[in-house]
Formats: C-alpha cells, sequence, structure tokens
C-alpha cells in the first residue's frame, strides 16, 4: 500500500537514513548479511538509501523494488546506476525460482495486507540456505504510533509473532532475532530441502 504523505516525508528524512546506515545496517551484519557476490532483492526499496549502503559491499546484483512510483522515481534519480523497479511485493513471478542469495526487508510487510502472500514469494525466490532480512515493527507499537503521529498504516492482521510462525511454516530457520526500540529484526533461512507444514 502507498504510504500516507506524512510517512513519505519522514522516510527522506535525515534520521531515518542515520538509522538506516548507523543501526539497521550494522545488526544485520551482525546476523550475517554479507552480500558481497550475493543475488541481492530488496522489496519496499523506498528512495534508494538501502540500495546505496548495500551496494557498498559489491553485490553481483542488486534489484530494488517497490509499489509507489513516487519513490521509485526517487531512488532512480539519486542513483541510475542501481536497478530499480515500480513492482507490487505480492507478485514476484518476474523473477525465477531460486534466484536470489539474499532478500532484505528494512520495515515493509506491516504495510501490505496480504503479507503472507509476499512471503511465500520469497520462499520461491530465494536459492535453498539463502537468507531473508527483516526488521518489522510490533502490532500494538504500530497501533499507538498511529494514534499519536497519523501516519495511517493500513489495515491488517500484521504481527511480529504471527510473522514468524508463517515464516516458520513455509519452512524458513529463524537464525537470528533482536529486538531494538522500534523495530524487531531477524535473519531466516531457507532450508536446503524446504518442508511445508499442512
Ligand atoms: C516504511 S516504508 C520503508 C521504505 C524503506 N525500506 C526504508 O526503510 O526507508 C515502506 C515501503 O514499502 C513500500 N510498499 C508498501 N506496500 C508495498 C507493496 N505491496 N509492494 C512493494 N512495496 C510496497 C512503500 O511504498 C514504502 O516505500
Amino acid at each position: 500500500m502507498k504510504l500516507s504523505e506524512l510517512e513519505f516525508r519522514a522516510m527522506d528524512s535525515p534520521w531515518r537514513k542515520w538509522g538506516q546506515r548507523y543501526f539497521e545496517i550494522p545488526i544485520f551484519q551482525r546476523m550475517g548479511l554479507d552480500v558481497r557476490d550475493k543475488d541481492v532483492l530488496e522489496i519496499g526499496c523506498g528512495n534508494g538509501h538501502g540500495a546505496y549502503l548495500l551496494n557498498q559491499s559489491s553485490p553481483r546484483s542488486y534489484v530494488g523494488l517497490d509499489v509507489m512510483e513516487e519513490q521509485i522515481e526517487k531512488a532512480r534519480g539519486r542513483h541510475p546506476q542501481y536497478q530499480f523497479l515500480v513492482q507490487d511485493a505480492t507478485d514476484l513471478s518476474q523473477f525465477g525460482e531460486a534466484s536470489k542469495d539474499v532478500v532484505i526487508i528494512f520495515g515493509v510487510l506491516h504495510h501490505i495486507p496480504e503479507w503472507r502472500k509476499v512471503i511465500d514469494e520469497i520462499q520461491r525466490v530465494l536459492r535453498p540456505g539463502g537468507s531473508f532480512f527483516v526488521e518489522e515493527p510490533r502490532g500494538l507499537d504500530l497501533k499507538l504510533f498511529d494514534f499519536f503521529f497519523r501516519w495511517g498504516h493500513p489495515d491488517s492482521d500484521f504481527g511480529i509473532q504471527r510473522m514468524e510462525e508463517y515464516l516458520k511454516s513455509r519452512g524458513f530457520k529463524i537464525c537470528n532475532k533482536q529486538w531494538t526500540p522500534l523495530m524487531t529484526m531477524y535473519r531466516a533461512q531457507k532450508a536446503l530441502q524446504p518442508k511445508y507444514e499442512t
């Protein structure tokens, strides 16, 4: 879902960039994020600051996608050397099965009421043993945040616990989990031979 005007502007603020650079990326790196020579997909890449940070480590390929044209326009304008697509994350059919080593999300699933479809798609595009790095806010924090700041997140049954359970049911192993004041951060790994719960 598209961001409200307030959130769109907040995502382009210096504090957002500072947090991503000095806080979120280093935590993911401590969890094992290493994109050198890897095929990387960033979902909900926004204005491309994550693309800039990830590409400092020379991935083999990088694609950032976002459903908002306005975000991709900014990303392309600022980082014309990287690949960006306007694309809804519930449909990753343009990416082949087992075509990515790393999929990364900085706070996006809570914007997508059909977030389970996105996880299914990530499961499909990751290579066996590939890693999914994701950070998302807790449901209660979101509601409090919206109450005070009116960012207008969509109605959704998204929650950290539900996401964790769904990841496991789709054959992911939760390798790392870290609570931070705003987000809970995860590294989940696609099994070498995925087993699905029925
Ligand atoms: C909270 S912003 C985070 C942006 C960026 N990842 C960051 O950390 O600054 C959420 C992003 O997810 C994008 N988004 C929302 N729904 C989406 C969907 N269905 N498919 C792809 N991107 C989506 C929004 O357009 C927005 O750029």
